[in-house]
């Protein structure tokens, strides 16, 4: 069994979309062990309850500096004991030690197709909004291992979906969850689980 943690930071429909997979059968010898929320009160941790998951909460407020936030994130994870860490909406800079200590073994999503609307400042509506502006006619979503850098790391899958007249960020950024997000996490974990990857 592939113990995978999951690291979210606000509605969690990626995570929500783990929860069926592994429920229904689609990702295969996995076991979510825990969500880890730097949010206090994200949905995310509601959607981790209802499915039985523990799920914990550290929050850069609760800490005095950013180095003993980094060190609570990282006991919050190795308590986990996980063989993946999968970011599913997780916006805080990974600490560049646990980077190390669990390379190979973090992988994020990222709504678009990287290299484009990408790194810094490029997350969740802002990237939308970003390719509506550039009037790109097709988008998508990447998972990818991660890096030191951000957004930086091999890519593992993509997905392609096309942009439509009218489109307004929200819009777009539901198609791509729909037709891609939540299709291709699933799967990669899958792959990885099953020796696929
Ligand atoms: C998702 O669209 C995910 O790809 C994005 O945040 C959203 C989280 O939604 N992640 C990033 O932008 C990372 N750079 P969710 O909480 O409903 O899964």
């Amino acid at each position: 069994m592939l113990r995978v943690a999951v690291c979210v930071s606000g509605g969690g429909t990626n995570l929500q979309a783990i929860i069926d997979a592994v429920a229904n059968g689609t990702i295969r010898n996995t076991q979510l062990v825990r969500v880890i929320s730097n949010k206090p009160g994200a949905y995310a941790l509601e959607r981790a309850a209802k499915a039985g998951i523990e799920g914990v909460t550290v929050a850069r407020k609760d800490f005095a500096d950013k180095e003993s936030f980094h060190k609570g994130l990282i006991a919050a994870i190795d308590a986990a004991e996980p063989d993946l860490i999968v970011l599913a909406g997780f916006l805080v800079v990974l600490p560049q030690e646990l980077v190390k200590k669990y390379s190979g073994k973090i992988i994020n999503i990222h709504p678009s197709l990287i290299p484009s609307f990408c790194g810094d400042g490029f997350y969740g509506l802002k990237v939308h909004e970003a390719a509506l502006a550039r009037g790109v006619k097709v988008t998508g979503a990447t998972v990818h291992f991660v890096d030191e850098g951000t957004d930086t790391g091999p890519i593992i899958a993509q997905k392609a979906v096309y942009v439509q007249e009218g489109d307004t960020p929200e819009t777009l950024q539901r198609r791509v969850m729909e037709e891609a997000e939540w299709i291709l996490l699933p799967q990669v974990i899958d792959q990885i689980a099953n020796g696929q990857l």
